[in-house]
């Protein structure tokens, strides 16, 4: 089949994932467009994809699932049995059901999945773990994941026999928003607003940009990742005990897990 376009869609509010879906990108041989969701949108922007275009999906995993926000975009993203490839990225804890729950969103809405992979990274939290993963060596493995897919898609003239499995339980674990709430320390904050734009939740207010609406914020932590002024961040108390509880349940040197 002669391929028309890659369409990236992503939702990366530090950045982690967007630098893994665009070192796999890198590698197959077809134009890109890129769909990130990261930016806050108050109308969810409608996509069709054709059957000749190749989409890949990029996620933070988020308490073990798809963070509940991209899976809203999600429901307007629709393909015509479009070839898909899944990325998940995770904090060296586990992605637990998160890979299985993308594949199934995507593949409810028209795509075909043909090739998934979770690669361990930098915890977006606590940042020791994972601590400036992807590294050199991750690099390479995610540059090997975007030949094997350019590889299936010059080769196969369809894909009809390709059937991925993903680990993942179904009924899928519960969702547990962070509580972790980035707060603005008012004697820093200059009020350039740039928190407020940058939020994927439309949480920080443009009119009141030291204040956090909680039951929006979903706890990405973007809006301290964008803060010039050091103003925005978690309690550091809160930060050393959840640092304690993850040093126990993670690995730092996790290594990628790749189905094709
Ligand atoms: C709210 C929240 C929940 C997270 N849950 C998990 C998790 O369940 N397992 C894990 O290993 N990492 C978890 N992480 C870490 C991120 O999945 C990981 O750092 C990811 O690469 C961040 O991607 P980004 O930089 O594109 O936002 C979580 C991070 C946040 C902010």
């Amino acid at each position: 089949m002669k391929m028309n376009e890659l369409k990236l869609v992503y939702f990366s509010p530090t950045g982690t994932t967007r630098k893994v879906i665009m070192e796999a990108a890198r590698n197959i041989d077809l134009k890109s467009v890129s769909h990130d969701f990261s930016v806050y949108k108050e109308k969810k922007p409608v996509l069709k994809f054709a059957e000749n275009d190749f989409a890949l999906f990029g996620i933070p995993v988020y308490a073990g699932r798809v963070p509940a926000l991209f899976a809203e975009y999600l429901q307007n993203v629709t393909g015509k049995n479009t070839p898909a490839a899944l990325i998940a990225t995770y904090g060296c804890r586990e992605y637990e059901d998160a890979l299985l729950e993308l594949k199934e969103l995507v593949e409810k809405n028209g795509f075909k999945v043909i090739g998934a992979a979770a690669f361990p990274t930098e915890h977006s939290i606590v940042q020791t773990i994972g601590a400036r993963r992807p590294n050199k060596a991750d690099m390479k493995v995610i540059a090997e994941y975007g030949i094997n897919l350019n590889r299936r898609l010059r080769k196969e003239e369809n894909f009809d026999n390709i059937n991925i499995q993903v680990p993942g339980n179904s009924p899928y674990r519960k969702y547990s928003k962070s509580s972790l709430f980035p707060k603005a320390d008012v004697s820093l904050c200059t009020e350039c607003k740039a928190c407020a734009r940058s939020c994927p939740a439309g949480a920080i207010s443009i009119k009141d940009p030291k204040t956090t609406d909680h039951k929006k914020c979903i706890g990405c932590l973007r809006c301290v990742h964008f803060c010039r002024q050091n103003a925005r961040g978690v309690s550091s108390m809160k930060l050393r005990m959840l640092e304690g509880k993850l040093k126990k349940v993670c690995q730092n040197d996790k290594t990628a897990d790749i189905f094709l």
